[in-house]
C-alpha cells in the first residue's frame, strides 16, 4: 500500500511482510503475516519514525522515496533496536548519511554493536522535546517494552503516539490501516493478543509501567509499529494491553486450556470424555493438539484461562515429547497462578505425570486432580474421565462469598 496520511503532514509508510514464516525466527506468521509500520513527518524538518527489517528494505525505500528524496531526511527516530525495526538501517544510513539518528542512550550502544553506526547519533532524554517546525516530538522511555532501550515518540501537535511494539500485533494489514476501517477487528485483536503473549508478556510489569507513564498524555492516535493504527478507539487497545499485562499476576476468568497429545488414540479418547465433562459444567474450553499446534497459538489461551488440563501418554518412561515441548514454552513465559489437572494413558509403567509435575514445578501450579490409566480406557474409565473433567471445571468457578481479584 502506498503512503497514507494519518494526520496532516504525518504519513504511514509501512510495509506488509507476507513472506516471513517465523517472526523472531520462532513464532509462525505464515498465514497471518506482519506489518512493520514506519511513519514519516514532513515539516520544515523531516523525520522518519521506525524502520523495517532488512528483507523489506527495498519496500520501505520505495515507500519513503514516494514522498521525498533520502537526502531531504533530517532525522531517523529509532524507538527500538530489535532488527524487525532496524534491519534496513545500514542501507538507509548509506542513502541518507545526513539524517541524524535519534535514540535512547542504551540504543546508542546497540547501534554500534548491531550496525557499526557511531556517527551522527543524537541521544534523547526522557521527556525531551524536539521541534520539526509545526510539529514537535517528545520522547518517553518505556524500558523493556520490549527491550531495555525502548522508547515511544509522541507528536504533540496532532497527539499521535508512536508506541513501537507496545499496542502492536501480528497480522499484515488487510487493505486498511485504521481501527475504524477494519471490518475484521476481532482478527486484529486476536493477533494482538498472540503477539503480546509471544513477544511482550514476559515484560508485563514494564508494560503496566509504560501504560501508567503514558496515561498522562492526551492521545488522539495510537500508531504502533506492528498492526492496526487506532484512532476511533485509542483506549480499546491500551485497555486490552493493560488487561493482558495484569494477567501475569492476576487470576484469569474461569476457562480451560486443554492440551493433549496421543500416540494411538487412547489418550485422545479420554480427552473427548474429559472435554464433555468440562462442557457439561458450562465452562469455556479450548482444545489443542500438542504435536500439531505451535505453542504460539496455545500460549494466548493458557494466558487468558484459569485452568490448564494436560492430557498426555507416557513416552519412554517420561512425558510425551511434544507435550514437554509445550510446557517448556509455558515455563519460558512464566505463566503461573493456574489450576491444573492431568490425564493420560501408559503402556507398562507411568512416568508422564511425574515428569509433567517436575517440569512445571517452578510455576507453582495448583494440581487439582490427576487420572492415569493403562492402555485403552474402558467405558467405565471414560465415564470417570467425564466426571473428572466436570469436577475440574467446577473447581474453576468462583466460590460463593469469595470476591474475585
Ligand atoms: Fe517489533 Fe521488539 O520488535
Amino acid at each position: 500500500m502506498p503512503a497514507i496520511e494519518i494526520r496532516p503532514d504525518i504519513y504511514w509508510i509501512g510495509v506488509n511482510d507476507r513472506t516471513t514464516d517465523l517472526f523472531e525466527g520462532m513464532w509462525p506468521i505464515t498465514e497471518e503475516g506482519v506489518s512493520y509500520n514506519s511513519y514519516l513527518i514532513l515539516d520544515e524538518k523531516k523525520a522518519l519514525i521506525d524502520i523495517t527489517r532488512n528483507t523489506q528494505e527495498a519496500n520501505l525505500l520505495a515507500q519513503l522515496q514516494g514522498r521525498l528524496d533520502c537526502h531531504e531526511l533530517d532525522y531517523i527516530v529509532v524507538n527500538h533496536m530489535e532488527p524487525d525495526h532496524t534491519g534496513a538501517l545500514r542501507v538507509l544510513r548509506s542513502l541518507a548519511p545526513q539524517a541524524t539518528i535519534l535514540c535512547s542512550a542504551k540504543a546508542q550502544a546497540m547501534l554500534k554493536d548491531y550496525y557499526g553506526i557511531t556517527d551522527n547519533v543524537q541521544v534523547v532524554a526522557d521527556g525531551e522535546t524536539l521541534s520539526l517546525g509545526k510539529h514537535q516530538l517528545q520522547f518517553h522511555m518505556i524500558p523493556f517494552v520490549h527491550w531495555p532501550e525502548t522508547m515511544a515518540t509522541y507528536e504533540t501537535t496532532e497527539k499521535v503516539l508512536f508506541s513501537c511494539d507496545a499496542f502492536g500485533g501480528y497480522g499484515a494489514l488487510r487493505g486498511s490501516i485504521f481501527d475504524d476501517q477494519a471490518v475484521d477487528l476481532a482478527h486484529y485483536e486476536r493477533e494482538a493478543l498472540r503477539y503480546y503473549v509471544n513477544i511482550v508478556a514476559r515484560f508485563s510489569q514494564p508494560t503496566l509501567n509504560a501504560i501508567k507513564k503514558l496515561g498522562g498524555i492526551e492521545i488522539a492516535v495510537v500508531a504502533p509499529s506492528h498492526g492496526l493504527i487506532w484512532r476511533r478507539d485509542t483506549k480499546r487497545i491500551i485497555e486490552l494491553y493493560r488487561q493482558w499485562a495484569l494477567l501475569a499476576t492476576n487470576q484469569p476468568d474461569p476457562g480451560v486450556t486443554l492440551i493433549y497429545g496421543s500416540m494411538y488414540g487412547n489418550t485422545e479418547a479420554m480427552m473427548n470424555a474429559v472435554a464433555q465433562g468440562i462442557s457439561r459444567a458450562g465452562v469455556p474450553v479450548e482444545i489443542f493438539n500438542a504435536a500439531r499446534t505451535h505453542a504460539s497459538y496455545i500460549l494466548p489461551s493458557v494466558w487468558t484461562h484459569s485452568g490448564v488440563m494436560i492430557g498426555a501418554p507416557t513416552y519412554e518412561v517420561g512425558l510425551f515429547t511434544p507435550m514437554a515441548e509445550q510446557l517448556r514454552y509455558i515455563i519460558e513465559k512464566r505463566i503461573s497462578n493456574r489450576k491444573a489437572a492431568f490425564f493420560g494413558s501408559y503402556g507398562w509403567s507411568g512416568g508422564a505425570l511425574k515428569t509433567a509435575k517436575q517440569l512445571v514445578e517452578p510455576l507453582k501450579w495448583e494440581w487439582v486432580e490427576t487420572l492415569e490409566f493403562q492402555g485403552r480406557a474402558t467405558l467405565e474409565q471414560l465415564a470417570e474421565g467425564e466426571a473428572f473433567g466436570y469436577r475440574f471445571a467446577e473447581s474453576l468457578k468462583p466460590q460463593q462469598g469469595v470476591i474475585p481479584q
